[in-house]
């Protein structure tokens, strides 16, 4: 090999660039494992080959690290693609191991970058599975949690288990299949990109061979910011804007007091984190697709076209529960889901909810499609479960909804750069 060529390989090595060099050289050249343990990510891109820079403002992706972990008050990307993980690793250090890993993986992962590290003797599967080499960071966050059943006993955890991380309660009209529930671990990864979402959960599953399984995972969508650069409120499969009631994200105080678990809430390991509800929602969309637009605006409580409240004009224009029709009925009808949701208005959630298509239901030859709901909050005591409760007992929305999966994780607080998720429990 010549003196140039050993150069090269000691540079760090953007997606971009190991493509090429696994073409020239053959994958041999990368070390291989794929298993917890001195994962290392490779550099940035050097310029050598980027035939096409991305956008400036993709270049960087967002910040992995920070106070609070990305992917939760952050903006939504385009999709999802969400993993829960059953933990076979025998020890609290393995756990340890897996997510100082997997934090390591995720930082690059949020950067662009290729993950592990370069090692010519050794004839072993790269470190990093390749469909995302050449791809920019497409604003990827991973976002990891850990379910109730994690603190079973078999780990011995330093941090006790929180009041409010208990696997919800039956609600009226449940209909849960269990291969969509619960898990000891889960990660969220959005990204502006479907390959590059998929390509951080195959990693990380990867990365986590031996340690930890994968339990069930489910893709999303929204519409993508291609197909609407204004950025508007996003439609779900039922055809309504969906997000604009959340709580104002750029608020700090309000997301202190609705979406992030603070000291005083306990346990400490969770001050900065945030309670994970997660509900795999499906819609009857053929027998949605058969009622009449006034049915489904009085379902929601909402306009279709504007989003507005009924009755009134804007999207965001105040909702006023009181207001009544000609007839003396109230506008937003008592069964709505926009009432029923909004209650007294003392419950707030932050919903980062995606649709969801995964092909036919082979017993009804119908769409299995509907809506990966997920809500963020400071309290599922206080908060997502009186309003779920509501929901399940008298929403008009059940008619064409059934909730098919169910789980709940504590998102861990965020770390600094050297530190690890997870590392104020393990
Ligand atoms: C397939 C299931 C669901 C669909 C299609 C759906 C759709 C919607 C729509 C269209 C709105 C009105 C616009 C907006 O503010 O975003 C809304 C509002 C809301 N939904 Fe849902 N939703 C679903 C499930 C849930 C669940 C399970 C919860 C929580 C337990 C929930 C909580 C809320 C809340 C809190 C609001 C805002 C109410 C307010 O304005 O204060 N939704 N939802």
């Amino acid at each position: 090999m010549t003196e140039n060529k050993q150069d090269s390989l000691k540079k760090p090595l953007s997606r971009r660039e190991m493509l090429k060099l696994t073409g020239v050289a053959g994958l041999g050249l990368l070390i291989g494992g794929g298993g917890a343990g001195g994962l290392m990510a490779l550099g940035r891109k050097g310029s050598s080959v980027a035939a096409v820079e991305p956008a400036a403002a993709d270049k960087q992706g967002l910040p992995f690290y920070g106070k609070h972990q990305a992917g939760i008050i952050t903006p939504a990307q385009d999709f999802i693609c969400f993993a829960a993980f059953d933990v076979t690793a025998g020890s609290v250090e393995e756990l340890r191991r897996l997510f100082r890993d997997w934090t390591a993986a995720s930082a690059a992962m949020a950067s662009g970058q290729m993950i592990g590290e370069h090692n010519t003797t050794l004839n072993t599967p790269p470190t990093d599975t390749g469909e995302a080499a050449g791809l920019t960071p497409s604003r990827t966050t991973l976002t990891f949690g850990v379910g109730p059943s994690l603190f079973d006993g078999r780990f011995g955890l330093k941090g006790p288990k929180p009041r409010g991380l208990r696997d919800l309660p039956a609600f009226a009209g449940d209909a849960l299949d269990p291969q969509w529930c619960g898990g000891d671990l889960c990660v969220q990864v959005c990204a502006d990109d479907m390959q590059v979402a998929f390509h951080a959960i195959r990693n990380l599953a990867r990365i986590a061979r031996g340690h930890a399984v994968l339990r069930w995972t489910q893709e999303g969508f929204q519409r993508t910011g291609r197909a609407d650069p204004a950025g508007g409120t996003p439609r779900n499969l039922l055809g309504f804007k969906d997000g604009t009631g959340n709580p104002d994200t750029t608020d700090a105080v309000l997301m202190d007091r609705t979406v992030w678990a603070q000291p005083s809430d306990g346990p400490g390991w969770m001050a900065g984190g945030s309670y994970m509800a997660v509900r795999r929602v499906r819609m009857r969309v053929e027998v949605w697709d058969r009622s009449t637009l006034k049915d489904q605006e009085a379902t929601f409580g909402r306009h279709r076209d504007s989003g507005a409240p009924i009755g009134s004009r804007g999207e965001f224009d105040p909702v006023d529960l009181q207001a009544k029709s000609t007839d003396g009925q109230p506008l937003i009808p008592a069964t709505s889901h926009l009432r029923l949701a909004k209650g007294d208005g003392s419950q707030q959630i932050l919903r980062r909810s995606y649709s969801y298509s995964s092909g036919l239901d082979p017993k009804t030859g119908q769409l299995d499609a509907g809506l990966l709901f997920i809500s963020y909050q400071r309290d599922m005591d206080k908060q997502f479960i009186p309003i779920q409760t509501r929901l399940a007992k008298s929403d008009k929305l059940n008619e064409y909804t059934v909730h098919v999966g169910s789980a709940v994780f504590a998102c861990f607080p965020g770390c600094k750069q050297g530190g690890y998720i997870g590392e104020t429990l393990f």
